[in-house]
């Protein structure tokens, strides 16, 4: 019997990955870069056990048994064995079946990019067991695009490649989570109950159908992704906030331009841009960028040094229920904003009724998936099923 637990981090883009230009592979019409948050706060967790005794394959996802009939799933084992076979891994160890057991400890209700850290750490702990050494990303990427990302940590880049096989469509770090430690990611997960399309098709319906996605990945993109790149390498929050601004607003734009269209933000997520543009404004500076996935939840991207001054405006504008929001993960310092309140009520911003987020997460950029030692932490017992 073998087995391995993992943890892998959930990853935000700055510049989106939208459209793919072979289904199967999963290779993108476009590079795409994004920060991968700290583990500490969010991830997803995973054991694989393999046995001679199991009669065949199985998965438990947040507890539920699904199945494993699932072509990404089974893609990604079988690169991932076929590479432990060239590395020369041991031959009974890739015949025996395996149970995978994972969880996020996030809600996976709340929208959250969960595929991605689910897809990292299931290719991330399958390399572990059977000891493949290298790059992986290239085959995460074929269980869910946005997972290659989430393998290292900082800030990565996807480049989309060009061989027909897929094989430099690959995932590498622009920058560790060191080089810029003062970075802090906030999410406001808002309530929301529509059911929304998938970014898998959402995304196929853009390529048939969305002209602007044309001059995205043709004019916009390729700019974007080197000038984003330079202004976190010389620490330019500046010029690294517009980006992404820009950039989530160009893809829902495209969105938008899909027919039938794609609606992803809501009044809720408008109404979180405008207020950061007016907190902007009425600091003279950018202090915070907004970024929206395939969903209405705002992740903003700001140094420490705005972290507490935003967590209070956000309380204010956007009340919780009995006017306080739930913020989980890092300690908020208390801050005084009557000040900018003012000057934000000026440019017309309005404080929201309660209740229109869940709650918020404050967290950071932290580091990629890792490998946790400890027996304790298996999430199957040693009869390979979950605890
Ligand atoms: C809007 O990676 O979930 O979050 O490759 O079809 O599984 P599939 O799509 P997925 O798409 C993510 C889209 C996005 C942008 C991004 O993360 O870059």
């Amino acid at each position: 019997m073998h087995v391995v637990t993992c943890i892998a981090p959930v990853n935000i883009a700055v510049i989106k990955y939208w459209g793919k230009r072979d289904e199967v592979l999963i290779v993108p019409t476009n590079d795409s870069l994004s920060g991968t948050l700290s583990m500490e706060q969010m991830h997803a967790k995973t054991t694989i056990m393999a046995s001679p005794n199991f009669k065949k394959n199985c998965i438990w996802l947040n507890g539920k048994e699904e199945s494993f009939d699932n072509e990404r799933l089974l893609t990604c084992l079988r690169e991932v064995q076929r590479r432990a076979e060239r590395d020369g891994a041991n031959k009974d160890l890739l015949k025996w079946h395996i149970h995978v057991c994972s969880e996020n400890n996030f809600p996976t209700a709340a929208g959250l990019a969960s595929s991605a850290a689910g897809y990292a750490c299931f290719v991330y702990t399958l390399a572990q067991l059977y000891s493949v050494k290298g790059d992986v990303s290239q085959i995460a990427r074929q269980g869910s695009g946005s997972a290659c990302r989430s393998l290292a940590g900082g800030f990565v880049r996807w480049h989309m490649g060009s061989a027909p096989d897929g094989s430099d469509s690959i995932a590498t770090q622009v920058v560790p989570e060191t080089h810029w430690p003062e970075m802090r990611v906030i999410i406001l997960v808002v309530n929301d109950k529509k059911k929304k399309v998938s970014s898998t098709s959402g995304m196929q319906r853009s390529v048939l159908t969305s002209e602007l996605l044309k001059h995205r990945i043709t004019y916009c993109v390729p700019q974007r992704v080197k000038d984003i790149e330079k202004a976190i390498i010389s620490k330019d929050f500046n010029t690294f906030a517009e980006i992404t601004m820009k950039d989530s607003n160009q893809f829902h734009a495209v969105a938008l331009d899909t027919y039938p269209p794609a609606v992803y933000m809501n009044d809720v997520s408008h109404a979180i841009v405008d207020f950061i543009h007016c907190f902007n404004k009425a600091k003279k500076s950018t202090k915070v960028a907004y970024t929206f996935d395939a969903g209405p939840n705002a992740c903003l991207y700001l140094l420490e040094s705005a972290v507490a001054e935003t967590i209070a405006l956000v309380n204010h504008f956007f009340p919780g229920h009995n006017s306080k929001n739930i913020i989980q993960g890092l300690p908020v310092p208390p801050a005084n904003v009557q000040e900018t309140i003012a000057a934000i009520e000026k440019m017309g911003v309005v404080r929201h009724e309660e209740g229109l987020l869940k709650f918020v997460i404050n967290t950071r950029v932290g580091e990629g998936p890792k490998q946790l030692t400890d027996s304790s932490q298996h999430l199957l017992s040693p009869s390979g099923v979950p605890k």
